[in-house]
């Protein structure tokens, strides 16, 4: 029983010596339109393999190269004709090229290299669509005073990631699946370079904002909220001042006329700065 059992390890060993998986999947990703050459590795292979060429793990037969009789056969009208006319052959290296790739060619390519052995190699191919440039627009209402919405978005697109960033500082990113995705930024006002991004794994495309159409320029609010603080700062300084001195001047010489006079002017002063500061918090 127990040498049976050593003799069926033994036999396993055997196969597995003869029927080399290479168990490894070797990830390809490709932009649509672009080609594709799928390269098994023969260097310690004698030169006269039959190489053979499935799409999908043991699916279809699209390609066979005979190195010992130079045969090449493409069979390009398997599983339905989405491979006519694409595929080249390089009998030497083995190697399978797809031209012209789109996303229906996407999967798993799967290479038999027989001679004395048996190999076989996996090709997991991601075809990534082109990336349409992302549209930015606001969403804020129009000369809204309190905040600038932008929102960026991207349609007829999988799996890719849509950020915003400023200058080269990240400051968001959604990682979307969905056919039309959006992603909104919300702002003061436009200070610096803002983009959003559109990416997948190998291809990015940018959309810049560098529109005031879109949101209040941020020199604007910086001089007009700056103006006016020092404004305030101004006229709370004098009410301060003048109304010290207008205590002394009140305690000291209460019976002379004027004083009143002088009190409303201030008064209008400061109502005026105050009237101004609030017209600048609402822009
Ligand atoms: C590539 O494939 C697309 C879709 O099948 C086709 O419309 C286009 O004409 C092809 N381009 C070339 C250069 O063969
Ligand atoms: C092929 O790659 C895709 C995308 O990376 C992945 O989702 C899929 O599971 C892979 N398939 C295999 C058989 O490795
Ligand atoms: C926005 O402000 C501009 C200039 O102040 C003005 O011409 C325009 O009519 C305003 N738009 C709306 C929708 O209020
Ligand atoms: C966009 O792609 C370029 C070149 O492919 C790369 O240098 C850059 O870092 C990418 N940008 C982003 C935000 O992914
Ligand atoms: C942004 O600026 C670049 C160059 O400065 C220009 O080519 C582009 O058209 C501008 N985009 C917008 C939306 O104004």
């Amino acid at each position: 029983m127990f040498d049976r059992l050593v003799l069926f390890c033994l036999c396993c060993c055997c196969l597995v010596g003869v029927f080399a998986d290479s168990n490894a999947v070797k990830s390809v990703s490709v932009m649509e339109g672009d080609s594709v050459t799928l390269n098994p590795d023969l260097s310690d292979k004698p030169p006269d393999n039959l190489i053979m060429w499935n799409f999908k793990t043991n699916g279809p037969l699209i390609a066979k190269i005979n190195q010992a009789t130079n045969d090449i056969s493409i069979i390009d009208d398997v599983p339905d004709g989405r491979f006519r006319d694409r595929l080249k052959l390089d009998h030497q290296t083995g190697s399978l090229t797809i031209t012209n790739i789109t996303t229906e060619h996407a999967g798993v390519y799967q290479v038999t290299i027989s001679s004395k052995t048996k190999t076989v190699y996996r090709f997991n191919v991601t075809v990534y669509a082109h990336l349409p440039v992302p549209v930015i627009i606001s969403d804020s209402p129009q000369n809204s005073s309190s905040y600038c919405s932008l929102v960026c978005s991207v349609v007829n697109v999988c799996h890719v990631t849509l950020s915003w960033y400023k200058g080269n500082s990240l400051l968001s990113s959604i990682s979307v699946s969905d056919l039309s995705n959006s992603l909104s930024l919300r702002l003061e006002c436009l200070d610096d370079s803002y983009s959003c991004v559109v990416s997948n794994p190998i291809n990015n495309r940018t959309e810049n904002v560098n529109s005031t159409d879109l949101c209040r320029p941020c020199s604007d609010c910086a001089f007009c909220c700056h103006a006016s603080e020092a404004l305030a700062r101004l006229a709370v300084s004098v009410l301060v001042g003048v109304a010290t001195v207008a205590i002394v001047v009140y305690d000291i010489i209460t019976s002379r006329k004027g004083v009143n006079e002088r009190r409303r002017d201030l008064l209008i002063q400061y109502k005026t700065t105050v009237h101004d500061n609030s017209n600048c918090k609402a822009i």
